[in-house]
This record gives C-alpha cells, structure tokens and sequence, in this order.
C-alpha cells in the first residue's frame, strides 16, 4: 500500500502536497517522493526514507508551481532506494508518475519496451509503465489520457496512478484498478486534488469523487472531470460526495482503530498476496523465490521454521500444511531458544523465517546462526528491503500492506496463505499432490478471500459474546490439528490487547491438566470445524460441559451437535481443514478487539507492547 496526492489549481502545489504525504505516510513509509511543475520543465525530487527526509531535500530547492503530485512508498518491486523512489519518470523526461499497487506482468512489459531501445534506471514494476505510457504515446500519436487508457489495457495487476506530461500541462490523468484514487473539487472547478484517500484535502474541500475500479479521469482546471471506463471508453458520471469523515477516521478507513482496519483489510490483503503467484486457471503456482531453488527444496530432508509470536504461530499452521499437502518433515522453533540451543543444522537443512517486520532480533540472529551452519535460509516477510529480508538467501513476501496495529492480525493470515502456496507447489512437484488434488486447492484458495468477506459480517455476534465474557479472569482456547496454532493466537490476540489472562492448549491436552481449572466462570473457545477431528473435539466438549465450563464453539455452516451443547456458537463458512486457519482466527480477533474496547485499552499500541521487537 503506497499513498499518492497531488494538487492542480491557483495555490503553490508544494506545501499542499508534503502535508499530504505526511497524512498518508501510514500507507508506507518506506521512501518519498515530489514533482512539481514550473511552467517550463518537469522538477522531481525523491528519496529513500521518510517524508521528513524529503522536506530537507527541497529546503535547498525553490522549486514552485501550481501542479504536481508526490508520493510515499510500500516497497513491493524493488527494495527502497533513492532510485526506486516515486515519481518515475519516462526515458524522454515528459512523461512522469507515481503507482499505488502491483503490476503482474511487468516483467514481460519490461523485456518488449527493452527490445525497443528503453533503458531502465530502477527496479520497479511503475518505471515500466511509464515508459509503457510513453511508448503507445509515440506509436498510436494520440494524446496522454488516450495513451494512459491503452497502456492499461496492456497491464495486469493493482494501480492507482496519477500521470503527468509536460506537452499537455495543464491536466492530470488518474486511473484505478484495486487501489483507491479519491478526487478532490475546488469551487467552480478552479482547483482539484487528488489522494489515495482524503486526508490530504478535507481542510480545502469536502467534495469528492471516488474513482471506481477500471476508470480513468482526465483532470482539467475550470473544466468538470471526465471519467470514461479503461476497456469500453464509456463515459462515467459519478455524483459528488460530501465528506463527512474526520481526519483521524480517514486515515483509519473510517474504521476507529487500525486493528479493526486491518482484519477488515484481510480480503484484499490475501488476494494481493496470491496475486501473480496463484493462477488456478493454468493449475499454476509461480513463485520466484522457490522456482529458483526448487531442487533445495524438494531434496531438504527437512524444514525448520523459525519465528515469534504470530509468526510463530503462522509457522505451526505452516507445519501442517508442509506435512499435510508435502510430506515433508517440519520443526517450528520459537527463534529465541532456537538462536541459544546449539541446535543440529546441516546444508540439507532449509529455514524458513517469518516475521512481519522483518526486524525481529531473535529471528535475525537464528537465521544468521542458521547461515553460519551452511542452511538455505527462506525469508517470508511483510516489509521489502527489511534486515531479515535482506539477510535470507530468497524469500516471498506477504502483500498485506503496512501493518499498524500491534496485534497482529492481516500479516497472520497473509503468512499462511504464503506457507500453503509454497506447501501445495511442493506437493505438486514432489508427487505428493495429484495435478487434480492440487488444482482443487487452488480454486479453494480462490474462494477464502469472500468466505473471510462473509466472516467479517458477524461482527454484532461477536460483540455479544465479547460483552458476556469481557470481566473473565482467565480464557482458555482449545483446538486441533491445523487449528491448534489459531487456538494459541487467539489467546496471544485475548491476551496482548485485553490484558486478561488466556492460553492456547490442544483440545486433547484437556486431560492432562488445565481441565481443573474449568468452572462456571471459565470460558472456553473451541474450534470444532467438520473436517477437524471433529468427534474428538465434540467429547472434548461434553468434558468441558460436565464441569460448567462456558463453551464458545466455532463450527462449520450447518454444524447441529456442537450447536446443542455450546454456549455460543460461531459458525464459519465451509472449506478444505487446511485453509480453516484463515476462516477461524478470524471471530478470535474481532472477540480479542471488542473485549479490550468494552474494557478500555488501547487496542492499537496495547501497554508494554512494541510492532517491532528489535531488542533480545
Ligand atoms: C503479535 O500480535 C505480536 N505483535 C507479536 O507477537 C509479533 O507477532 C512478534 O513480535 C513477531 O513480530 P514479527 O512478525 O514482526 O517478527
């Protein structure tokens, strides 16, 4: 996620657009970027870093004008650097942009403008399209808005995007696909703004447009907006909204805390993370970081997962899905005490690291003992260019986005959904996965991003059952087999917001010691999916109940047995047991957020906590 603004009209566009990237710099803060136009040329300034860092690089620039956009990155292509920075600029120096999303097919765009004497100065999938743009430009002579749409007709992928050309400079082209793009209208046309959201331009108006996915807007002073639709070239008309939203809830989404943001952002942060890599169509999966070392893989004698917290736990649930779908040995250590174990590694060992960050210490120093003892060490993080990507041979990186909350929620589910793209490519290739088992997969797959959709609907359910049990002492969270690792996060959630004491225990541990703490003030969150040992988890239940404990169950759409014998019970959409993880973590986390607000902590930076554990 990346945060675009920019400014056309009669003020001196600089200031307008730096306060609008600092309003947006929660949508990445990787590096920053402005052009501005003089009259005469193209003026661009960017760099690695914050927006601040910008701010100091245009102290000693006085540049003006009255048209410009900026730019403040998430890194997807292209680790952040000065040169992989927005704005892009095209190779005749006219044309410039910047991009909110993911192109696919970038690379194949890239080897054809090559072929065509292009030559490109940075690592991006944005400075393609740019001089993509340029190229139909000169080929089809037609103006920029005609080049942007037949450009995008050519691109695969996510954008939000804002084009410049000084041969036409007194317009702003705009597009979207996936990402947003939100217009902002001066009085009488005299000016116009545009922003990834509107936090950049609610102090100068409150009326605007939200561009709809597969349009284009060509932007002219004095001049109502023109939309037409990329493929058809329909004209749009959209009418004008007024803006009611406060600063602080536009920059959450509307939302009031960036957890609730993010597990609502869950979808869309899946389906860009199997973007470009799941193609069910094709009964493909392309992943670079695997396909290139595919061999390491599939003759490892076994894979150590290596992580904390919630990536921990992403890394239990990738234990079954390697052994499940693969059939390849797994061990998941908690990074810390792997670091210290002298652990027993050999050079058919292959690590993989988890971390959302990328800067956990613990899970540095275990892939850096991991690379000492002659490891292939697989990175699978959330931030491009982080320590821990940059320390690991290969890697894939979840495409959650910026992930704000300290509880982790988004990057939990994106790290799965990392772990069974690789389990079922693996399976595939090594014989483990028939080709019609493994497509099967891929189309499950396909259809989690709605069923998390439909999930994230229940929230009112949820809510109530947070109000009955909010002054509980003490939770325990019960679960089996690929849903063992969701029953520890969904304590870790219960735990790290609320404060309240919960822990996580295979439903089968019961037995053998936490069944004496349970009476009438104990309640119990169960994960009962159909699929999941299910008659075992049904008596562990009925356990439970013969004790008084209070049974929360999340079950399966049109569970009956669990339903006559719970509590409560939450009922999730039906799919394969081995993508339940991303379905059931789901009420935990909404259960964990309305608990801590009924009691009043803050949800978002929760007391002691950091996002990022730098220090052992
Ligand atoms: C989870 O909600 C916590 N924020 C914490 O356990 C976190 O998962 C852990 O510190 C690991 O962080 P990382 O994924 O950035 O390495």
């Amino acid at each position: 996620m990346c945060g675009i603004t920019g400014y056309i009209g009669f003020r001196e566009a600089k200031p307008i657009i730096i306060k609008g990237l600092q309003r947006l710099e929660y949508r990445g803060y990787d590096s920053a970027g402005i052009f501005l136009f003089d009259g005469k040329k193209l003026n661009v300034s960017k760099t690695k870093g914050k927006v601040a860092d910008l701010e100091k690089i245009l102290e000693n620039k006085s540049t003006k004008g009255n048209i410009g956009f900026g730019h403040t990155r998430w890194a997807t292509h292209g680790v952040p650097n000065d040169i992989n920075s927005h704005p892009h600029t095209s190779q005749s120096g006219k044309i410039t942009i910047v991009h909110n999303g993911i192109i696919e097919n970038y690379d194949t765009l890239k080897k054809e403008l090559i072929s065509r004497g292009y030559v490109f100065q940075s690592d991006t999938d944005t400075e393609v399209l740019v001089n993509l743009i340029e190229e139909i430009k000169k080929k089809h002579n037609v103006k920029l808005g005609k080049a942007v749409q037949l450009a995008l007709t050519n691109v695969v992928g996510a954008y939000a995007i804002a084009v410049f050309d000084v041969e036409k400079p007194n317009e702003l082209v705009v597009a979207r696909l996936g990402s947003p793009i939100a217009i902002g209208i001066g009085k009488d046309n005299s000016e116009f703004f545009i922003a990834s959201d509107a936090s950049p331009f609610i102090e100068y108006t409150k009326n605007a447009i939200y561009l709809e996915d597969e349009e284009m807007a060509v932007i002219k002073l004095n001049r109502d907006i023109r939309i037409r639709k990329i493929k058809s070239d329909s004209l749009v008309k959209h009418d004008i909204q007024e803006l009611t939203l406060s600063l602080e809830q536009i920059e959450k989404g509307g939302y009031d805390h960036f957890m609730l943001k993010e597990i609502h952002e869950q979808p869309k942060a899946i389906i860009d993370t199997y973007r470009g890599r799941m193609l069910p169509d094709e009964g493909l999966i392309k992943m670079a970081g695997i396909d290139d070392n595919i061999d390491r893989f599939l003759n490892a004698k076994r894979i150590i997962i290596v992580a904390c917290g919630t990536s921990w736990h992403a890394g239990l649930v990738g234990e079954y899905l390697f052994e499940d779908l693969a059939r390849i040995p797994v061990e998941v250590e908690y990074a810390s005490e792997f670091r210290y174990r002298n652990p027993i590694i050999t050079e058919n060992d292959i690590v993989i690291a988890i971390s959302q960050s990328g800067e956990t210490a613990d899970t540095l120093a275990a892939i850096k003992l991991a690379k000492s003892k002659g490891a292939f060490v697989f990175g699978v993080c959330n931030v491009v260019g982080s320590s821990i990507a940059r320390e690991t041979d290969a890697g894939a990186y979840t495409h959650a986005g910026p992930e704000i909350g300290v509880a982790s929620t988004k990057a939990f589910t994106t790290q799965i959904t990392v772990l069974s793209l690789i389990a079922l490519k693996l399976g595939k290739e090594n014989g483990s996965l028939s080709t019609s088992d493994f497509r099967a997969y891929l189309h499950t797959m396909q259809l989690i991003p709605s069923k998390v959709e439909k999930l994230l609907k229940i929230d009112a359910q949820v809510k109530h059952i947070a109000s009955v049990y909010k002054d509980s002492k003490n939770c325990l969270y019960l679960g089996r087999g690929f849903n063992f690792p969701v029953a520890l996060e969904g304590a870790l959630k219960l735990k790290e917001i609320s404060y309240i004491h919960a822990e996580g225990y295979p439903a089968a541990e019961m037995k053998h010691g936490p069944i004496a703490l349970i009476d009438e003030n104990m309640p119990i969150f169960v994960i009962a999916t159909n699929k999941g040992h299910y008659e075992k988890v049904v008596s562990n239940i009925q356990e439970i109940k013969s004790r008084a404990g209070k049974i929360i169950a999340i079950v399966t759409e049109g569970d009956v047995t669990v339903k006559a014998i719970a509590d409560h019970v939450i009922e999730i959409p039906d799919t394969e047991e081995a993508f339940t993880p991303l379905l059931t973590t789901i009420p935990l986390q909404l259960l964990s957020y309305h608990i801590a607000l009924m009691l009043d902590k803050n949800v978002d930076q929760p007391r002691n906590l950091a996002k990022a554990v730098t220090v052992e």
